[in-house]
């Protein structure tokens, strides 16, 4: 995949985290996530798709016209669904632009592959274009995740859901700013990849990657160093593993679906979204990214 390296991202990079000091300078996979951990995941999961129904033009749920509006495009312009899995009686309501790069069943799939425990952590997935690569942002206050482009990759879904484990809607108490995480980070000595090295936030949602491997078939692709994670690993495992990670078991405690709202928009309701958008992403530590992968 291609890396994105937009202003945004270098605006983001230097106002949002300040110093950039590497938190590792080893990784346990250097060539990134994908390669090792996609073949895994892709032979071991599989969606419980039940069914999908269409929304009529005209409505949206809120949380998906402020990322529309926010990010400039048109709130008509979207495709919402409902998406029924087997495994919980509620279905999710997505969102996607209609040049989005990925396809509704490309969403559904991605998704309905992470354990149903995982999916209960999100409230609206959201699809927006991108000129190339994938990127997303994870909006850890209200639990909707934003994918750019061709972020088809269940690491990517995996990497973007694992920062709403981390904050579970309290994004001030994330597991990752706490001291038991702190000074497991301390004892160990890689992070999994270039991209973890970014800050604590993005290491902890790269381990959940590999955690999440382990969890699923018993063992990760081996590291450039091994046992260089092993206390986060484990220390997430035992904190998350039987509540979120275990393909087991049914929905509970999913954050409420945004308020269905009409698609029209004021060009001054625009220019408010528009400029808040853009004052939240660089500032606002409950919007975690934009997360490029390698
Ligand atoms: C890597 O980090 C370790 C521990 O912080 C340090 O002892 C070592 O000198 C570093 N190596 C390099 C090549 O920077
Ligand atoms: C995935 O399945 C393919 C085809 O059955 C197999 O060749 C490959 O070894 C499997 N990979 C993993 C990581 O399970």
């Amino acid at each position: 995949m291609i890396n994105l390296f937009s202003n945004i991202v270098a605006v983001v990079a230097v106002s949002a985290v300040g110093v950039l000091a590497d938190l590792k300078n080893k990784t346990a996979y250097p060539d990134g996530l994908s390669g090792p951990f996609t073949p895994g995941f892709n032979n071991y999961t599989e969606a419980p798709l039940e069914w999908f129904t269409p929304w009529g033009a005209g409505w949206i749920p809120k949380g998906c016209k402020d990322r529309f509006i926010g990010k400039g495009y048109d709130a008509d312009d979207v495709e919402v669904f409902n998406i029924k899995y087997t495994d919980c009686d509620q279905a999710w309501t997505f969102c996607r632009h209609k040049d989005a790069q990925l396809s509704l069943e490309d969403m559904a799939d991605s998704f309905g592959r992470m354990s149903v425990h995982m999916r209960s952590l999100v409230r609206h997935p959201i699809a927006l274009p991108a000129s190339s690569g994938c990127s997303a942002l994870a909006y850890t206050d209200i639990g909707d995740i934003v994918m750019f482009g061709n972020c088809k990759g269940l690491t990517v879904w995996l990497h973007e859901t694992g920062h709403q484990l981390d904050a579970r809607l309290k994004p001030s108490n994330r597991f990752s700013g706490t001291t038991p995480w702190l000074e497991a980070l301390e004892r160990d000595t890689c992070v999994p990849d270039s991209y973890a090295n970014t800050n604590t936030v993005e290491d902890f949602a790269q381990v959940v990657v590999v955690a999440q491997h382990e969890t699923l078939l018993g063992y990760k692709p081996e590291e450039a160093f091994p046992g260089c994670l092993d206390q986060r690993q484990g220390l997430l495992e035992h904190t998350f593993q039987s509540d979120y990670l275990e393909y087991v078991g049914r929905c509970s405690n999913r954050p409420r679906d945004s308020e269905i709202v009409s698609t029209k928009t004021t060009k001054r309701e625009k220019m408010k979204k528009m400029k808040r958008d853009k004052a939240q992403e660089g500032n606002d530590p409950n919007v975690v990214g934009p997360c490029s992968f390698p």
